[in-house]
């Protein structure tokens, strides 16, 4: 599932979400902008993947979020990127360029914030590991997470 249109390379400046990416659940969020979302191709799947993402030419590992959230029941279709590292500051405006290289699972719908976070936190897992994989861990030094 959602395999044909990777890897896939978008970029764009980092807008707010609904904000309860780092306050409510503790696993912060950049989202993409709304062009960003209309390119992606239709055989991209909704769902949940794993890749990589640079902020200022430095490459980070990330899990992303391409859908509408069920358990927020979003009207919009979102792109969220939550990168494996701890950051000190937010970076709105600034550009963040991701290589999507892997997918996961579907969007599910939870009946606790505690259930989203332990399935949050086991992509996280799962995205740490798959992306030492050879042929997606080379991916990190592609031109385009650079240029
Ligand atoms: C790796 C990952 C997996 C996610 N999985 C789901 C999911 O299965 N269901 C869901 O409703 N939302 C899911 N989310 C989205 C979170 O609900 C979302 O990041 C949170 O609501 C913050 O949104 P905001 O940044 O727009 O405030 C996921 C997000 C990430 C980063």
């Amino acid at each position: 599932m959602g395999n044909k249109a990777l890897p896939y390379f978008a970029s764009g400046p980092v807008i707010r979400g609904f904000g309860r990416g780092s306050k409510e659940l503790g696993i912060p969020t950049a989202n993409l902008p709304e062009p960003v979302i209309n390119a992606l191709p239709n055989d991209l799947d909704t769902g949940i993947y794993y890749g990589w993402a640079s902020l200022h030419g430095q490459v980070y590992k990330m899990v992303a979020s391409i859908g509408w959230n069920p358990y927020y029941k979003n009207q919009k279709k979102s792109l969220e990127v939550h990168l494996l590292h701890e950051f000190q500051n937010d970076f709105y405006g600034e550009e963040l360029k991701v290589i999507i290289t892997g997918y996961i699972r579907q969007e599910k719908d939870f009946s606790s914030e505690e259930e989203l976070v332990k399935a949050i936190k086991n992509d996280i897992a799962i995205a740490d590991e798959r992306l030492e994989e050879p042929t997606v861990n080379k991916l990190k030094d592609d031109d385009f997470l650079f240029k």
